[in-house]
């Protein structure tokens, strides 16, 4: 064994060919997701005063903005709906006409080889802005599963690649697999985010897709952030449910789980670098405080190093930009 001073670690370090040479870690265009948020209407794109370089379209609007997205070579988008009504049911989440279909069919008329995903959720859809039924003051998560199946169904048959439940309630994914299977949309893969933690990184979400709760928090049906071993066991139920590809959400903050997961199961694994944690590095850099560029390809490569074959990043258009052959 060799050791210092034969040994030196900073000779594969001199050059930055050197250093590409041994690099163990990249970040791919082609793993990445843009989420982007679609609000029912004509004419509107607004942009998110918290996200700055993230809008709101109205399906009429997407034309563009998708064919650039295809155009910087992303793969695929991640759909979430802001419809006209709210009502205690959600029942815009799984309207045949909502807006999520019609962005759907727009996006497939413009560049069907996009991947459309699409986020499968009450929130954005219910009065008081929680992921499921509320019944007698709780979030009930029996009567919610088929309101999630029939969305999900609403999706895939106006023409989604992947179905992506972000809810948390108990039996969604089994729910949902049957579903589709019984409207022979068999073909459809479940995107589950099986490890979503009740997080305080999704505030500016909230604000983008207007689905703050009105009482209470999501405390009862996310998950508890100082629990790994939880998040394992999420993680087998949805495979024993029929998940396709688990997500682990927020990112950065949940490293370990993401590593904890990756070394224990065998699916393809996702990972959200959520709303808060753009926001965060924009307000920095907008001041000046740090180098955009730098700490987003950072970031994006430590959540790759920790195992993620997908990423969801409202940078993805950016890092695409950057990684542009020259
Ligand atoms: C809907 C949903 C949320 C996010 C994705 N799907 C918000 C929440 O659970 O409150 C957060 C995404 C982000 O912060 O970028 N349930």
């Amino acid at each position: 064994m060799s050791v210092f001073p034969q040994l030196r670690l900073r000779r594969l370090r001199r050059t930055e060919p050197l250093r590409a040479l041994v690099r163990e870690n990249h970040v791919d265009i082609g793993d990445l997701v843009y989420p982007m948020f679609v609000i029912e209407g004509k004419g509107i794109k607004q942009e998110i005063a918290p996200m700055p370089g993230v809008f709101r379209f109205s399906p009429d609007q997407l034309p563009q903005e998708v064919e650039d997205i295809a155009g910087l070579g992303i793969p695929a988008v991640l759909l979430f709906g802001i419809p006209e009504q709210k009502d205690g049911a959600g029942s815009s989440a799984y309207h045949p006409k909502g807006v999520i279909p019609q962005a759907i069919r727009t996006i497939k008329k413009t560049v069907p080889g996009l991947l459309v995903i699409t986020d499968v959720c009450l929130c954005e859809y219910t009065s008081h802005g929680h992921c499921g039924i509320v019944v007698n003051g709780h979030v009930d998560n029996d009567q919610t599963l088929p309101l999630l199946a029939r969305t999900a169904i609403s999706h895939a048959e106006a023409g989604a690649d992947i179905v992506a439940p972000s809810d948390m309630m108990d039996g969604r994914i089994g729910a949902i697999r049957e579903a589709l299977d019984k409207e022979e949309l068999q073909h459809i893969p479940i995107l589950s985010y099986a490890v979503k933690y009740a997080s305080a990184f999704y505030g500016p979400f909230r604000e983008a897709a207007e689905s703050t709760p009105q009482f209470g928090d999501r405390g009862s049906y996310q998950m508890d952030p100082p629990n790994l071993r939880e998040a394992l066991r999420e993680v087998e139920q949805d495979i024993a449910e029929g998940a396709d590809i688990i997500m682990i959400k927020p990112a950065l903050a949940y490293l370990d789980v993401l590593r904890r997961v990756r070394d224990n199961f065998h699916l393809p694994l996702a990972a959200y670098n959520v709303s808060g944690e753009y926001a965060m590095v924009k307000a920095a850099a907008q001041r000046g405080w740090m180098d955009e560029k730098r700490i987003v390809i950072e970031i994006i490569t430590a959540v790759k190093r920790a195992g993620a074959d997908i990423i969801l990043t409202y940078h993805a258009k950016d890092i695409a930009r950057w990684l542009q052959p020259k």
